[in-house]
C-alpha cells in the first residue's frame, strides 16, 4: 500500500492491516496517516489471539518484542510463513504494564521488512500502573521514532551499500509515528510520553532543547521504583521510555524541541566520516538535530502530580543466580562482512554449551566486545591500537585509513582505536522475560566516547535491550522462566541482525 508522507506522490510501504474480529472497545487504535500498524491495547493477565496472514511476496513472521510468550509464539525465524500462510497466536498476557513492540522476524529479511513500515506498538496496562493516575487518554501519547531515507519520487532507500549494513542503515529525515517534522499540540499541563526508538540502527540522545531535565517514569519492562531525573537519556533500536513531561507553567505559544544531543562512540570514527562524505547524510549518527516540536497550544489550571513511588521493583542479587561466578558469555564481534555473537554468525540450532538453559533457573550474562572471526583488529578491550588487518567494510579501504590515537591512519584516529570496523555500539536484546542491569564497564581506551553518554542510561528497572558501547562490559541477571524452547538473543541494529549477530537460547 502507500502513504503520503512528504509532500508529492505517496510513498510505497508494507504495513500491517488489522481487523478486530472480536476483543475489548479500544484494543486497536491506528495512528491517524501513518504507515505504523495499529497500536495495540492489552490488559495484564488477558487471554490474547491474533490471526496473522502473510500477504506479502516473501517469507514473514511477526514477533512480540518484550512480551513474554511460549517459544512457539514468540516469532522464532523457524516459523517464517511462506505468501499466503496464516499464523494463529495465542498467549497470556504475563507482563506488567509496559509498551512493547511488534515487527518482524525472518532472518535475514527483519531490517528491510521493518524499514519498508512493517513495526507497531503493544501498549500494555496493570491494576498497579492504573491505580497511579498517571496522565492517560490524550494526555498519554505514544512516539515512535524512525528515520527514514526518500528518493526524489518520495519512495523510501533502503542499503545500496555494504557499509550501510556493516553501521547499519541510518536515514536523513526523523519520522515520529510516521510523520515528518512532527509537533505535537499540548495544554499547560502534564504528559506522558511513551517513547520507543523504532529506527533499524539509529541511537538517539534525548534532551529537551531548553535543558530541562528529562524526568523518567519507565523504560522497556514498565515502571520504575520511583521517577528518575537525567539530563538526557539514550534511546538504542528496540528500547522504550516512559517520560513524564509537565508543560503547566508554560505559556500559551511557547514551544519546546525534543533533539538527539550530540555523543560520540555509536560508530568509529572512521565510519563516522563516511557518513557525512559518502552516504551524503544530512544527520551523522551522534550529531546534534531536532527530532520533534511540542507547542503548547492552550492552557489549562489543573494537572496531575508527579507521584513519589511508582512501583515495587525487587532486585535480583548475585545470591538468586545459578551462576554467580560463571555468566553466560555474549561476546559481540563484527567480522569480515558479517556480524557475530560468540563468534559465530546465526545458524539455527548451533548451540554452544553455554547457551542451553535450565529451565526456571535465574542467570548472571555477560554482554562483551570480542575479536570476532578472522582477520582484523584488537577487539572492545581497546588496548588502543588501530592495527587489525581492515576488513575492508567497502574495498579498498584498507589499514591505511585506520590508525590510532596519534596515529598516522589518514582518517585519524578513533579513541577505541581499533581496526577498521571495530568498536561500534550494538544495542543487545534478548527475547523472552524482562532482566535488569548489574554493572557496567568500559575500558580506558573508550573513556572518552562514554563521557558523552554514561549519564543517559536508565538501568534500574526492567530492560529487554540495552546498548553495549564500544569498549564496555555489561553483567545482568535474567530469569528463564515458565516456557522451554528457543529464544532469540540478538543485537537491535536491524541490518547487524540480519548480517548474523543473533543466536538462540534453547530453555530446556
Ligand atoms: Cu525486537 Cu528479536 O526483536
Ligand atoms: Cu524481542
Ligand atoms: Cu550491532
Amino acid at each position: 500500500s502507500s502513504v503520503s508522507i512528504l509532500p508529492g506522490p505517496p510513498t510505497r510501504v508494507l504495513q500491517y492491516a488489522a481487523r478486530l474480529v472480536k476483543g475489548p472497545e479500544g484494543t486497536l487504535t491506528n495512528l491517524p496517516g501513518s504507515y505504523l500498524g495499529p497500536l495495540i491495547r492489552l490488559q495484564k493477565g488477558q487471554k490474547v489471539r491474533i490471526h496473522f496472514r502473510n500477504e506479502l511476496a516473501e517469507p514473514t513472521i511477526a514477533h512480540w518484542h518484550g512480551m513474554h510468550v511460549p517459544a512457539l509464539m514468540d516469532g522464532h525465524p523457524m516459523y517464517a510463513m511462506d505468501p499466503g500462510e496464516t499464523f494463529v497466536y495465542e498467549f497470556e498476557v504475563l507482563n506488567r504494564a509496559s509498551l512493547n513492540i511488534y515487527h518482524p522476524h525472518p532472518h535475514e529479511l527483519t531490517g528491510r521488512q521493518v524499514y519498508y513500515g512493517l513495526a507497531g506498538g503493544i501498549l500494555v496496562n496493570d491494576d498497579e500502573e492504573a491505580a497511579l493516575g498517571l496522565p492517560v487518554g490524550e494526555y498519554e501519547i505514544p512516539i515512535v521514532l524512525q528515520d527514514r531515507r526518500f528518493d526524489a519520487d518520495n519512495q523510501l532507500v533502503y542499503v545500496r551499500h555494504m557499509h550501510e549494513k556493516m553501521m547499519g542503515f541510518h536515514g536523513d529525515r526523523i519520522l515520529v509515528n510516521g510523520r515528518p517534522d512532527f509537533t505535537l499540540e499540548v495544554a499547560s499541563r502534564a504528559y506522558r510520553l511513551r517513547i520507543m526508538n523504532g529506527s533499524n540502527a539509529r541511537i538517539y540522545k534525548l534532551g529537551w532543547d531548553d535543558g530541562t531535565p528529562l524526568t523518567v517514569l519507565g523504560t522497556d519492562g514498565g515502571l520504575l521504583e520511583t521517577p528518575e531525573v537525567k539530563p538526557y537519556v539514550m534511546l538504542a533500536p528496540g528500547e522504550r521510555l516512559d517520560v513524564w513531561a509537565d508543560f503547566s507553567g508554560r505559556a500559551v505559544g511557547s514551544q519546546l524541541v525534543m533533539r538527539s544531543l550530540p555523543f560520540s562512540g555509536a560508530l568509529p570514527m572512521m565510519a563516522r566520516r563516511m557518513m557525512g562524505e559518502m552516504m551524503h547524510s544530512a544527520l551523522p549518527p551522534g550529531s546534534d538535530y531536532p527530532l520533534f516540536t511540542v507547542r503548547v497550544s492552550r492552557g489549562v489550571s489543573e494537572s496531575p502530580s508527579l507521584p513519589r513511588r511508582l512501583a515495587k521493583i525487587s532486585r535480583y542479587t548475585l545470591a538468586d543466580t545459578a551462576n554467580p561466578d560463571k555468566p553466560v558469555p555474549l561476546e559481540i564481534s563484527e567480522g569480515p562482512m558479517s556480524m557475530l555473537i560468540n563468534r559465530r554468525p546465526y545458524a539455527h540450532d548451533d548451540l554452544q554449551p553455554f547457551e542451553r538453559i535450565p529451565l526456571g533457573s535465574v542467570q548472571l550474562l555477560e554482554i562483551f566486545h570480542g575479536h570476532g572471526g578472522s582477520g582484523h583488529g584488537e577487539g572492545g578491550e581497546g588496548m588502543a591500537h588501530g592495527g587489525g588487518s581492515g576488513m575492508g567494510m567497502h574495498g579498498g579501504m584498507g589499514m591505511g585509513m585506520m590508525g590510532h590515537r596519534g596515529g598516522m591512519g589518514m582518517m585519524g584516529g578513533h579513541g577505541g582505536g581499533m581496526g577498521m570496523m571495530m568498536s561500534m555500539a550494538h544495542p543487545i536484546h534478548l527475547h523472552g522475560q524482562s532482566f535488569q542491569i548489574v554493572s557496567r564497564t568500559v575500558s580506558n581506551a573508550t573513556m572518552d566516547d562514554y563521557a558523552s553518554v554514561r549519564d543517559g542510561f536508565v538501568d534500574s528497572g526492567w530492560k529487554d535491550t540495552v546498548l553495549a558501547m564500544p569498549g564496555e562490559r555489561i553483567r545482568l541477571i535474567k530469569p528463564f522462566q515458565d516456557f522451554k524452547g528457543l529464544f532469540m538473543y540478538h543485537c537491535h541494529n536491524l541490518e547487524h541482525e540480519d548480517m548474523g549477530m543473533m543466536r538462540e537460547f534453547s530453555i530446556e
